[in-house]
């Protein structure tokens, strides 16, 4: 087990349906440490640089172009193997293939508009939460959360 920090973003899909609560009560529920939280737009320059890697992919246009669409909310989390244990919280990509119980699997119908977008690895964590946070919004605080209270 290792602490981590993650990046996780309720994308605008769920912003308008009325679903930050929910997604971040799930965090919040596991036991995960929310450290940093914003409302925002993405711009152009945020969207292109988050998706850089699927520059390339043929819904590269579409996907920059619906996460700069309107308000999202973009968080960084941490807590024990935070990384893995978010992506599988949020289930499959494409929310067809998603389980029940998982984001995705309950509240997802669409691969282009899933809800929610979460780091796959603790370098585009690190990268995803720079694109959006400077240090200084990053939480540092106490919580009693040495076991007893997950
Ligand atoms: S992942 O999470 O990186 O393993 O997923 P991946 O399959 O590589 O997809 C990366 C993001 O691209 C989005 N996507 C699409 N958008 C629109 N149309 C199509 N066909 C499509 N296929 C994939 C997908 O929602 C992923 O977004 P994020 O925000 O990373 O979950």
């Amino acid at each position: 087990m290792s602490r981590e920090r993650t990046f996780v973003m309720v994308k605008p899909d769920a912003f308008q349906r009325g679903l930050v609560g929910e997604i971040v009560s799930r965090i919040e529920e596991r036991g995960l440490k929310l450290v940093g939280m914003k409302l925002l737009t993405p711009s152009r320059e945020q969207g292109e640089e988050h998706y850089a890697e699927h520059e390339d992919e043929p819904f590269y246009d579409d996907l920059v172009g619906f996460i700069t669409s309107g308000p999202a909310v973009p968080m960084v989390v941490e807590g024990e193997n935070a990384i893995s244990l978010v992506r599988d919280m949020i289930g499959a990509t494409d929310p067809a293939e998603a389980e029940p119980g998982t984001v995705r699997g309950d509240l997802a119908l669409d691969i282009g508009r899933n809800c929610v977008h979460a780091a796959d690895a603790p370098d585009t964590a690190e990268r995803e939460i720079s694109i959006y946070f400077d240090a200084d919004e990053i939480e540092t605080y106490e919580r009693n959360d040495e076991g007893w209270v997950y």
